[in-house]
């Protein structure tokens, strides 16, 4: 494209004063977050400062905040600094939205400019191109393993669950049931809360929208009894309930790593043999990838599982910044079942295409891709630990709702799961608050038992970040089991 051929728009970003301010930007970003290089407590003239902050928090929303967490603003990779200006790792990156850590350059320069556009945010019915550049990418990758053709963003995951589910509904003629896991999370709409298997998610909500549970793969049954018994009970529970319900289903909601639920996953044949049977029932598959996208040894799980050719709805969000419903041509919607004011903000869109390319061209993926060498450090440093200290790592307790995993470790990629303390809903919130004085941030998943978790940034992150990462994580679990 010619100088001339380019609208006045497009010559302010690409112009000389522009360019200058990002780079005069940078450098100071630059000097500044090369500070944070360790773990630091806080400081103790500003210790009283943060309990004021966090009591203002608490009281402006109504409730206190369940983690004492308040950025200063800045942070270098997966070091993050707080408002007390302790320094701290940063193994959950809000709840798996910061895959490429904190205060990082690429990001911050797309945001910027982002920002620079005539408005804050793109909506359905004015936009600049951004929203649609990232549907563009993301349904590029899509498109190599599936027959997903399009995309509809928007702000949250929930809001894109319920675009998913509005598609399912008006494609089988409002057949009003779902099927989805024991132990699934969707989100915190009306709706979404319903579905998701949280009692307390649920209190005080009407219950109007209807629901079947699936049990998911017992992993540490399948060890006793072969994967093959595991899948034909799962296959049996769902042809009873297509058999107790008949025509009545619109869609199946796989999380095919069960996040809030405790970093589950299975093998292809357990998901093949219920696809299978959604397909022949004529029930939409849908594949909740909120949390699992990016971060497991493919872009989309399920192409890791070869499952592409089963999908007919995928929804994303999280790392990506801003979220989206892919779905196919047969689920295209009619005029006006899907819209809303934002799709996003400018900076949000920009910064979502940014990481959609960084992960398609940053060597992530496949069994020697950075994922999977993170994984491969992180069970080794867990499994060091557990040798080292056998004490906090006794059974994981089953004898409660939903079954316990077949090992201390686990989860899939950028999911990863260790079950100190037997699983104990108590012991694991003592250890993730003694964690976090330590020095590092995790959090739980799991409704019972429950597992610490960790979504770590491993768009930033080094192999040898893992022993100073586990040198807190160490100190944390000592803390908690009081040693
Ligand atoms: C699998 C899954 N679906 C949906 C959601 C809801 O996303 P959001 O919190 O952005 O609404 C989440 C969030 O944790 C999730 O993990």
């Amino acid at each position: 494209m010619t100088r001339q051929n380019v609208t006045v728009g497009e010559r302010l970003l690409a112009s000389v004063g522009t360019e200058q301010g990002l780079a005069a930007m940078l450098a100071s970003l630059r000097e500044y977050k090369a500070e944070l290089t360790e773990v630091r407590p806080p400081r103790e003239e500003l210790v009283e400062g943060y309990a004021a902050l966090m009591a203002r928090a608490g009281k402006a929303r109504g409730r206190a905040l369940l983690y004492p967490y308040i950025g200063s603003g800045l942070g270098n990779g997966a070091l993050v600094e707080l408002a007390d200006g302790s320094v701290k790792w940063d193994m959950i990156c809000g709840i798996g939205v910061h895959f490429f850590g904190h205060s990082d350059e690429g990001l911050i320069r797309e945001t910027v400019l982002g920002s620079m556009g005539d408005t804050v945010m793109h909506g359905n019915l004015q936009s600049g191109f951004e929203p649609y550049e990232f549907s563009e990418i993301l349904l590029e990758e899509a498109g190599k393993g599936s027959r997903l053709e399009h995309c509809f963003v928007a702000a949250s995951g929930a809001l894109v669950n319920e675009n998913a589910l509005k598609l399912c509904y008006q494609k089988h003629n409002a057949a009003p049931r779902v099927i989805v896991f024991q132990d699934c999370f969707m989100g915190r709409t009306v709706t979404m809360s319903q579905i998701g298997d949280a009692a307390g998610n649920r209190i005080g909500l009407p219950l109007s929208t209807l629901v079947d549970y699936m049990p998911f793969y017992d992993e540490a049954a399948a060890v006793e009894t072969g994967m093959e018994r595991q899948i034909e009970i799962a296959r049996d529970h769902l042809l009873a309930i297509l058999r107790r319900y008949p025509n009545q289903h619109s869609c199946f909601v796989f999380e095919l790593v069960q996040g809030e639920g405790g970093f589950r996953t299975a093998p292809r044949e357990f998901f093949v043999a219920l696809m299978e049977v959604c397909r022949e029932h004529g029930i939409a598959v849908w594949v909740d990838e909120i949390q699992t996208f990016g971060r497991t040894t493919s872009m989309f799980a399920y192409d890791g599982l070869g499952l592409g050719e089963y999908v007919d709805l995928v929804t994303v969000g999280k790392m990506t910044q801003v979220c989206a419903t892919l779905f196919t041509e047969a689920y295209n919607p009619g005029p006006g079942l899907l819209s809303a004011t934002f799709t996003g903000s400018g900076g949000a869109c920009k910064a979502g295409s940014y990481v959609l390319r960084s992960l398609r061209d940053g060597n992530y993926y496949g069994t020697d891709g950075r994922i999977a060498q993170h994984h491969g450090a992180f069970v080794a440093q867990t499994e060091a630990l557990i040798a080292k200290h056998p004490e906090w790592f006794g059974p994981i307790d089953s004898g409660r709702l939903s079954p316990a995993p077949a090992g201390l470790v686990g989860g899939w990629g950028g999911m990863m799961r260790l079950s100190p303390f037997g699983g104990s809903k108590e012991m694991v919130g003592k250890a993730l608050r003694a964690c976090m004085e330590e020095g590092v941030i995790l959090f739980s998943c799991g409704h019972g038992p429950y597992h610490l978790r960790m979504l770590p940034p491993l768009g930033v992150m080094k192999l040898e970040d893992w022993p100073r990462v586990f040198a807190c994580v160490e100190r944390g679990l000592a803390k908690a089991a009081g040693s």
